[in-house]
């Protein structure tokens, strides 16, 4: 079974196109065959694999009234094991495009049905809205990781994103699965990073991921090298904390499908 993961904050600058990166690239080192999705019209997943090219399809093109197929939009990348569907600023008018049309949060989970098999794990980079495109994300998702910036007021957004994916699971998407929260932009010596580490705590007990993602400036300046941090920077604070995350991720998710599996036996 394919994890279709996505990544998603709607408050903007919170470290969910760093953390979709560099966990993609973290499962593929792992041997996974993953694919990155880039949903965010700044297409800033895109760009640190690729420079941007007019010609090529992208995402904005599946969602289209004669969609593009997924397998023709689908990039590679250096690691053999890591493949980017890339976006574009296009996908900002899509949210008045589809307005009104029926199947309109659905289109990503049919596009994504022929090639599900392909990948063992598929991420998903959101845009800071709770749009269509945030929306047709968590349909298409077997599980959602929030990430939250150590800084205050950052809880306050989370109570819509909550409320979003509380609906998605009623209706559309009832398997659906919060996978965790992990803590970005970490700074152990301010009394900011601890507080909120505790109050992110206090909220979310369990689904809090053990591993945190501290402030380090290889992590800002591997997408202008068109790297992930494990090839930019391999020893730093970043590449071996995305690491570990994607160790944690990985059991959370085996751990789930065991579940999965032993609920649909009985
Ligand atoms: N752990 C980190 N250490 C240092 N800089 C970071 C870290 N995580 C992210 N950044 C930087 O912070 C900025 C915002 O991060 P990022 O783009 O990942 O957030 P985002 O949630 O995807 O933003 P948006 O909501 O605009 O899509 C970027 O410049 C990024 O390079
Ligand atoms: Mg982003």
């Amino acid at each position: 079974m394919t994890c279709v993961l996505s990544v998603a904050n709607q408050k903007g600058g919170v470290g969910k196109t760093t953390t979709s990166i560099n966990l993609a690239a973290a499962f593929a080192l792992k041997k996974k065959r993953t694919l990155l999705i880039d949903l965010d019209p700044q297409a800033n997943a895109s760009i640190t694999f690729f420079s941007p090219d007019e010609t090529q399809a992208t995402m904005y093109d599946v969602f289209a009234e004669h969609p593009a197929e997924m397998a023709k939009i689908i990039r590679p990348t250096k690691d053999p094991n890591l493949f980017v569907a890339p976006g574009r600023l296009a996908l900002a008018r899509l949210e008045q495009q589809l307005a009104g049309q029926f199947d309109a949060p659905f289109r990503l989970k049919d596009a994504l049905a022929p090639i599900l098999k392909s990948y063992d794990y598929i991420v998903l980079d959101t845009p800071p809205a709770l749009g269509i495109l945030t929306v047709n994300a968590l349909v298409a998702s077997t599980h959602l990781l929030v990430p939250i910036q150590a800084a205050y007021f950052a809880i306050e957004g989370t109570d819509d994103l909550l409320e979003t994916y509380g609906r998605i699971r009623s209706r559309p998407n009832p398997d659906l699965k919060m996978l965790g929260v992990v803590i970005t932009l970490y700074d152990k010596r301010t009394n900011i990073s601890r507080d909120t580490h505790e109050q992110i705590r206090a909220t979310f007990g369990n689904a809090l991921f053990k591993t945190r993602i501290s402030k380090n400036v290889r992590l800002e300046e591997s997408p202008a090298y068109k790297e992930t941090v494990f090839t930019y920077a391999p020893k730093s604070s970043g590449a071996e904390e995305y690491k570990k995350l994607a160790q944690e991720v990985i059991q959370r998710v085996e751990e789930d499908r065991v579940t999965r599996h032993s609920q649909d036996a009985a």
